[in-house]
């Protein structure tokens, strides 16, 4: 039987720890405070933005919203990012994306200080994941190492395989399970023979972006399987990269969609900001 890695009860428990380390940090006389800038009004960017707040409120970092109109100039936004850069009540910056087409999402990233940078986007993020130096790591693939961590699965000496190369996910995923001593292959849409590749794999992290594309003929008896995909199906139900049905008898473990690596993202953004904030005192 496949254990199911049930991640809204995982990032529960952070979000509780949080909401511990939060309130220590107020006896002290620290607060955290998350800026939060919305550009137009996307449906999907609203919940996603809307989720943020809720759980700002509930561990109890503050949050100041900023919806800014669809025709906002690229000068506009960076000069707001530039004011809360500045502003010492601000502790990280979070720029939902996607902006509109007419912006430049590269100089809007490189714009938010690396000090405030909670999302992990920025290019010294990012480097500083790469050598090992602190910095702020990108949501996803920190909330997965904390799903595989808490359910006790070890990653050390294990073959890791990454199926998805994006700056926010596979790039970083890799160089996780990579620090965490795993031995990592990362795949793409060009690797040869991705399903012997994917079959080598004791962890396999489906990021690839297409719904139930891997089948149990894609996973190694007694893997762990971790899906980051999430997508409507034809029957109208959310889904992963993972054919759940197909695959779960054949892995020692799995996260399901919904409720596996999804809630993870949020948690770790918060995880973030608190760290953030504590680096203030
Ligand atoms: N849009 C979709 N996911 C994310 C995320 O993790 N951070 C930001 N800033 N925008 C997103």
């Amino acid at each position: 039987m496949a254990y199911i890695i049930d991640g809204k009860k995982i990032s529960s428990e952070i979000k509780e720890e949080l909401k511990e380390t939060v309130a220590q940090l107020k006896e002290d006389g620290v607060s955290a405070c998350l800026a939060v800038i919305q550009v137009g009004n996307d449906p999907a960017s609203s919940v996603y933005v809307g989720n943020k707040k809720k759980a700002c409120a509930f561990i109890g970092i503050d949050s100041k919203s900023y919806e800014l109109p669809e025709e906002t100039t690229q000068e506009e936004l960076l000069g707001l990012i530039d004011e809360l850069n500045q502003d010492p009540a601000v502790d990280g910056i979070l720029v939902q994306l996607p902006i509109p087409a007419h912006m430049d999402e590269k100089e809007v990233i490189h714009a938010i200080s690396p000090a405030k940078d909670v999302d992990g986007f920025h290019p010294q993020s990012v480097g500083a994941l790469s050598i090992g130096e602190e910095g702020f790591v990108s949501c996803t693939p920190a909330g997965i190492i904390q799903l595989l961590k808490r359910s006790n699965i070890e990653i050390e000496g294990k073959e890791c395989v990454v199926v998805g190369r994006s700056n926010i996910v596979g790039k970083p995923m890799a160089m996780l399970l990579l620090r965490e001593n795993g031995t990592v292959t990362i795949c793409h849409s060009r690797t040869k023979d991705l399903r012997e590749v994917c079959k080598r794999a004791d962890i396999l992290v489906a990021a690839i972006g297409k719904p139930r594309f891997f089948d149990d003929s894609y996973v190694k008896d007694g893997a762990v399987v971790i899906d980051v995909g999430i997508h409507r199906g034809e029957d109208g139900k959310l889904c992963g990269d993972v054919d759940y049905a197909k695959v779960v008898d054949k892995v020692s473990a799995i996260t399901p969609v919904p409720g596996g690596v999804g809630p993870m993202t949020i948690a770790m953004l918060m995880n973030n900001c608190v760290e953030a904030a504590k680096r203030k005192r």
